[in-house]
């Protein structure tokens, strides 16, 4: 089983941005943390970061062909608050998939309260840092088990 891990806008900058919010750690720290649990945990990852929505939406529809993965972490960055394309890229691809954030969203500005992408995920885990990403790679597995695939 492989999943997708799937970084949107800025968080190329972790480690260096807003700290009291994102935290120290880069980004290049915080997949080798994930890879490193899911492999404990029998996951196979592969990581995809750009700053670009037809980027993303071009490794949403690349889940399976491009990547060779059976489902997709997403953090969007600000994308989830109003990117209608990457909603729709959502269930062009038939896998599980769950929308991510490192902070609480809910707790954070107004515009951050809305995503244009959950409804279109099977669930959304927000304000665990790098446990937001470990937490989705255990549904993920959950739910392909259940399914049987
Ligand atoms: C974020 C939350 C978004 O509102 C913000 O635009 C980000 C990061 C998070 O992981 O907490 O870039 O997705």
């Amino acid at each position: 089983m492989k999943i997708l891990i799937v970084n949107g806008p800025n968080l190329n900058m972790l480690g260096s941005r807003e700290k009291a919010i994102y935290g120290e750690q880069t980004l290049a720290d915080m997949n080798a943390e994930i890879a490193e649990f899911c492999a404990e945990n029998g996951i196979e990852t592969v990581f995809f970061q750009s700053n670009s929505e037809g980027e993303i939406v071009s490794a949403i529809h690349g889940v399976r062909t491009r990547f060779g993965a059976d489902g997709i972490v997403l953090n969007a960055g600000a994308y989830t608050h109003y990117s209608r394309a990457i909603g729709d890229a959502l269930p062009c691809v038939g896998v599980p998939k769950v929308e991510v954030h490192i902070s609480n969203v809910h707790a954070r500005e107004d515009f951050r309260h809305v995503s244009v992408l959950a409804a279109n995920c099977n669930g959304v885990i927000c304000g665990f840092g790098a446990d937001s990403y470990k937490l989705a790679c255990l549904a993920i597995k959950d739910i392909l088990g259940r399914s049987g695939k």
